[in-house]
């Protein structure tokens, strides 16, 4: 298939932990998303989490009403998020597990194992105009579950692939793009991206969309978040091309 344009959404949450750090508002995560836009980003995502260890309630309000980019809203589901989402009303809710004691979102969704409830979630939020995404493991049962949930997109946990840069973990990943495509989901990937793993995921044709965080802040510390936003760019259309 033709490979069509690859969106970059950046991840602002750890601008939000490094602000929580010293507990004031500096640096803040609307201003580090501003600078993002105008570096060239396609989206922005931001995930509240329960225990609000980076972004609060009132950065994701800012982030909707003071950002001109789409608001992919990372959340858990649960009905504290929903409320939160149909208040906020972002681009997309991309819905992800969450546990208090990880580090980061460490496996993807199990769609299979809650399909009805997610399926009702997903409509509540589909009947507010929001897009729905499941973040899920590169797995075909988890990949079919999520299409019949009604969801709009799955992003596969590029996890991983990015940890190991194993092959078997890439096939896995181009076999569930692949499906996901074909069952009409619009697939986006991310998690543990950098400039040196980046290449082989987007060169994955049926990826319109990577969603990359925490390397991109932590290179900004020495290059500047512009020069670190259009490095991936470059990164993701030289394995396009
Ligand atoms: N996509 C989802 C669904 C995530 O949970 C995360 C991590 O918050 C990312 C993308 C970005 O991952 P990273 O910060 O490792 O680039």
């Amino acid at each position: 298939m033709k490979k069509s344009s690859l969106r970059l959404g950046v991840n602002i949450d750890h601008v939000a932990t490094l602000r929580n750090a010293r507990g004031g508002a500096h640096p803040c995560p609307v201003a580090a998303a501003q600078l993002a836009a105008d570096a060239g980003a396609d989206g922005i995502t931001a995930h509240l989490r329960e225990d609000r260890r980076h972004i609060r309630d009132d950065d994701m309000r800012r982030l909707k009403a003071e950002v001109n980019l789409p608001l992919n809203f990372e959340m858990a589901a649960t009905e504290e998020m929903l409320t939160l989402a149909l208040e906020i009303k972002p681009n997309a809710c991309c819905l992800v597990p969450e546990s208090r004691e990880e580090r980061t979102t460490e496996g993807g969704l199990d769609v299979a194992g809650q399909e009805t409830y997610l399926r009702e979630f997903c409509a509540k939020l589909k009947a507010a105009g929001i897009h729905t995404s499941l973040f899920i493991d590169p797995d075909t049962a988890q990949v079919e579950a999520a299409a019949r949930t009604g969801a709009d997109i799955v992003e596969l946990h590029t996890g991983t692939y990015a940890h190991h840069t194993d092959a078997v973990e890439l096939v896995k990943l181009q076999n569930a793009a692949k499906l996901a495509h074909g069952l009409g989901l619009e697939v986006h990937a991310g998690h543990g991206l950098t400039f040196d793993n980046v290449g082989a995921v987007a060169a994955i044709p049926e990826l319109v969309e990577l969603n990359i965080g925490h390397f991109i802040i932590g290179e900004a510390v020495f290059a500047g978040l512009d020069i670190a936003i259009l490095e991936m760019r470059r990164a993701m259309i030289e394995a396009r091309a």
